[in-house]
């Protein structure tokens, strides 16, 4: 049996070249491109035979990337790949978690039923579990979800004079409470109204629980930034400037410009999604969570024959 190799399908992305370093395990080299008619060409130049292979690839703007994933496993599999797991920083698809309008599409769950057909397992951070409490709800592969809760905090912790933690909404609680117990710091929720994709409004933050705290607004995803943007509205008009710290920064179109320009102190995000955001770092944690997996994963192996 070889040793586990790593293939990456963001590109370049440097938090899986850390990743091979941290986990010592061979960098696989594959080839993928385009053909003129847009159809995807993937080939491997890593032999797989019995291997363990892993792919690394984070899933913001999911819908390109999608299909060369679906095909790189599969590729694994047919190329005589032991088990074939996914790294998958942000893992998408999973907000439309209920049918808001008769008609609509679970897609988290279609979803995460194509990627359980093709993976053998499944590290992720902070995937957005909502109404589902975990990802083995709709996940049928072993699915490890790693928590950034402690990074943030320590980065709070070691940032921020006199912190005071504002969800936006309640689906923001699970985050913000974590995080608020381990900087030991008073936090407060904020009630959401949706009204469309970009039409969102927060409720006001009580001003007394402002004084003398440098708030900070905490979410798992930053998509329009309309959340966030009508949070530091709020609180512009109290007085004071938020930093503004979400887990994963998609950032669709010109949403951190426009969240810069509504006025946030600063803007901070894990790299689980490559920005100029970046400011807490998940290698570790996803060694960490891989490692595991593939110990968990060894146990269960019974070599054929
Ligand atoms: C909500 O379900 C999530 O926790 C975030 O609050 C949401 O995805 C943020 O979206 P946007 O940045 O588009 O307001």
């Amino acid at each position: 049996m070889y040793a586990p190799v790593l293939f990456s399908l963001s590109g370049a992305a440097p938090i899986s070249r850390s990743l091979v370093r941290a986990l010592n395990v061979e960098e696989g080299r594959m080839e993928t491109r385009r053909f003129p008619d847009s159809e995807v060409y993937l080939r491997y130049h890593t032999p797989l035979a019995d291997r363990e292979v892993i792919i690394f690839c984070s899933l913001d703007r999911p819908d390109d990337k999608i299909l060369p994933l679906l095909y790189a496993a599969a590729a694994a599999r047919d190329l005589g790949a032991r088990k074939v797991g996914l790294i998958c920083p942000y893992l998408a698809y999973m907000r439309q978690d209920k049918r808001f309008q008769p008609g609509e599409a679970i897609t988290s769950a279609y979803f995460a039923a194509v990627m359980s057909s093709h993976f053998d397992w499944l590290v992720t951070v902070d995937p957005h579990l909502h109404r589902r409490k975990s990802l083995s709800k709709i996940y049928s592969i072993p699915a490890r979800t790693l928590h950034a809760a402690p990074l943030i905090a320590e980065w709070i912790s070691t940032t921020v004079t006199r912190p005071l933690l504002i969800g936006p909404d309640g689906e923001s609680k699970q985050w913000v409470d974590a995080i608020a117990e381990k900087v030991n710091t008073p936090s407060i929720m904020l009630e959401k109204t949706r009204r469309g994709d970009r039409d969102v409004e927060v409720s006001i933050p009580d001003p007394k629980l402002l004084a003398n705290h440098t708030p900070v607004l905490v979410d798992d995803i930053v998509s329009t930034a309309q959340t966030m943007i009508k949070g530091v509205q709020h609180l512009k008009k109290a007085g004071t400037r938020p930093v503004c710290v979400a887990i994963h920064g998609i950032f669709a179109g010109s949403a951190y410009q426009d969240l810069v320009a509504a006025g946030a102190d600063r803007v901070v995000t894990t790299d689980t999604v490559p920005h100029e955001t970046n400011a807490i770092g998940v290698v570790d944690l996803l060694a960490q969570g891989v490692r595991e997996m593939l110990r968990d994963e060894r146990q269960l192996f019974i070599p054929p024959g």
